[in-house]
């Protein structure tokens, strides 16, 4: 039985990559994907986004990394995944979460959510938090694979390029 793991990745922090392997772990197949949305403003493209996911899980043989438009559901459904894993972090992540798989259990009631505790040491971390360290140019790397890090730095680069050109 495959297991789908959705979110924005932007970018995938060493959180992301705890779930997956334990996801790898527990599961014949994994489905990293990748939300392309429109309105979201990303620092990073989704064909960026995917790139760092698959150079951040080599090794990882069960894991495929694809992206979807629209609805979770719909995507699941696609491909023929019943299952969809989200990572909890803290009480504050419930809410938000317990909604969007309610929302999604009414939408397609043959599809589960099933919730994957972190681990303690990334409780805290968010890929919002590692962009604002990169943007001042702090620590990165117990936060984001070496990758990651690396798309980080010159993303950083580009845009202070892009103001002062502006
Ligand atoms: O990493 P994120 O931003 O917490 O992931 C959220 C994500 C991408 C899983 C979720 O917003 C999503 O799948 N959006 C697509 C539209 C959808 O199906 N929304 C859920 C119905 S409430």
């Amino acid at each position: 039985m495959g297991v789908l793991y959705p979110g924005s990745f932007d970018p995938i922090t060493n959180g992301h990559v705890d779930v997956i392997r334990r996801l790898a772990r527990a599961f014949p197949k994994v489905h990293v994907a990748v939300l392309s949305n429109p309105d979201k403003s990303s620092w990073f493209s989704v064909k960026e986004r995917m790139e760092m996911i698959r150079k951040s899980l080599r090794g990882l043989k069960n894991v495929r990394v694809t992206a979807y438009e629209g609805l979770l559901v719909d995507y699941a459904k696609r491909i023929g995944v019943r299952l969809v894993a989200r990572g909890l972090r803290a009480v504050s992540d419930f809410d938000s979460e317990f909604k969007m798989a309610l929302a999604n259990k009414d939408m397609a009631p043959a599809i589960d959510t099933l919730f994957m505790l972190t681990d303690k040491k990334y409780a805290f971390l968010s890929s919002s938090l590692v962009k604002e360290i990169a943007l001042y140019g702090g620590p990165l790397k117990s936060f984001v694979p070496p990758p990651a890090e690396r798309a980080l730095r010159s993303k950083v680069k580009e845009r202070a390029a892009g103001k002062s050109a502006g």
